[in-house]
């Protein structure tokens, strides 16, 4: 059975969109023969493109050959031929989410490596939930890729997105190692996730390998606003430069999402944005923006987005102001999740003050300094929402 690359988008992958420009690139020949592959894979950027030779291959086998082709892999690997037993006594649980669990480990040259452990594909629910498809996790490894890769871009730059190390695709049980740590965390943090040991022998996961961003600015104590008003400011500056690099909409940025790790007081943080180079001080302190499940961007005319216009929970939760983003986001944009509206990038950054001028811990709070510096995040709380964009409000505020 053949699907032609609008088939193959439309049918099976629902994350992975197709704009007109894409159609309009390649024509608009829909020849039921006619494939796509990507290139440059693992490497810069998702190249969707028409495949003259003929061959056949379910959508299914593609997403997967997608995704191994990411982790540079041929086939998925048994867990022990990618960790060795000494790199997993040297884990420790540090978080989980509904998609899996999260654990660390501190590299001999002392850096460390979070893991994102993903089960995929099998029929088992994990946490009340269905595991996600090979389409559907390609999709994030292609978005954290991209942002990750914007460190090394030369027009539009910042090193303010988690670092991806590699992906990679395993096989099998999980290590009885990572299910003793999985044990221990429950029962000091009393984990809502289903225990890993459920996974049998041909259980897939997808391993995202990300730098250590430090801790999220829910657990974080800043020195004083000056502090937070910096970290603002890389977060601006950084999604400003996706905007532009790859029309990026975070979709959300909680405080959960943002994580925070110390850095020598000096240190220079380097961005370009539309060609124009800049630097900001760190004082101390950088940002790692992570978890792009909800996100959107566009790479090579493809967008690639999550349509979350059918999702009850996320516009029906109520209470605390991160959840009335989502619903301000689908007003904004009519609940066209496809659409660009880098407006809903202002409406976080707009939570991100409020966080900070309401919630978030300062250590103190008696000095001029931090007095002056909580004036002016107030101050941008009550302009931000007139700019249309990110990218517009720090051309405005901070250049
Ligand atoms: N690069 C990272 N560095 C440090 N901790 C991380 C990193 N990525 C994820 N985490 C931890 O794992 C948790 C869950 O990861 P996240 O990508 O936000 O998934 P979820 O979709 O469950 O929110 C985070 O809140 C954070 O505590
Ligand atoms: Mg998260």
């Amino acid at each position: 059975m053949y699907y032609t690359l609008q088939e193959e988008l439309l049918l099976n992958f629902k994350c992975l969109s197709l704009t007109n420009s894409l159609e309009t690139a390649y024509g608009s020949n829909n020849t039921t023969e006619k494939l796509y592959q990507e290139r440059s894979i693992g490497g810069d950027s998702l190249q969707l493109t028409r495949n003259n030779s003929i061959y056949e291959e379910t959508p299914s086998e593609c997403a997967r050959n997608l995704v191994l082709r990411k982790c540079g892999q041929e086939k998925p690997l048994p867990f022990e031929e990618c960790y060795s037993s000494t790199t997993l006594q040297r884990c420790r649980k540090i978080g989980e989410g509904v998609y899996g669990e999260v654990f660390f480990y501190k590299n001999l040259d002392g850096f460390g490596t979070v893991m994102k452990i993903i089960p995929i594909e099998g029929k088992q629910l994990v946490n009340d939930e269905p595991q996600k498809k090979f389409h559907e996790i390609l999709s994030e490894i292609i978005i954290a890729m991209e942002l990750s890769n914007l460190r090394y871009n030369k027009i539009s730059t910042t090193v303010g997105f988690s670092e991806l190390k590699s992906v990679k695709c395993v096989q099998g049980c999980y290590p009885a190692r990572l299910i003793d740590l999985w044990d221990l965390y429950d029962e000091t943090h009393n984990s809502e996730n289903d225990s890993p040991e459920m996974f049998g022998n041909d259980q897939l996961y997808v391993v995202l390998e990300l730098a250590n961003g430090g801790v999220d600015m829910e657990s974080f104590e800043f020195r004083n606003a000056s502090e937070s008003l910096c970290l603002f400011k890389q977060i601006a500056c950084s999604l400003a430069v996706a905007e532009q690099a790859c029309e990026f909409e975070h979709r959300d940025l909680h405080w959960g999402n943002v994580l925070i790790s110390k850095s020598e007081e000096a240190k220079l943080l380097h961005y370009c944005l539309n060609g124009h180079e800049f630097y900001m001080p760190s004082k101390g302190i950088e940002v790692a923006i992570i978890d792009f499940t909800l996100s959107r961007i566009k790479v090579n005319n493809t967008v690639i987005f999550n349509d979350i216009s059918k999702d009850p929970d996320l516009f029906n939760a109520t209470g605390e102001y991160q959840f009335e983003i989502y619903k301000l986001m689908q007003q904004k944009n009519k609940n066209e999740w496809e659409h660009y509206e880098p407006y809903t990038n202002v409406l976080w950054m707009h939570y991100v003050l409020h966080q900070m001028t309401t919630t978030v811990r300062y250590a103190k709070t008696t000095t001029k300094v931090h007095k002056t510096s909580m004036q002016q995040l107030i101050t941008l709380k009550n302009n931000i929402l007139k700019y249309n964009s990110v990218d517009e409000l720090v051309n405005n505020e901070f250049l």
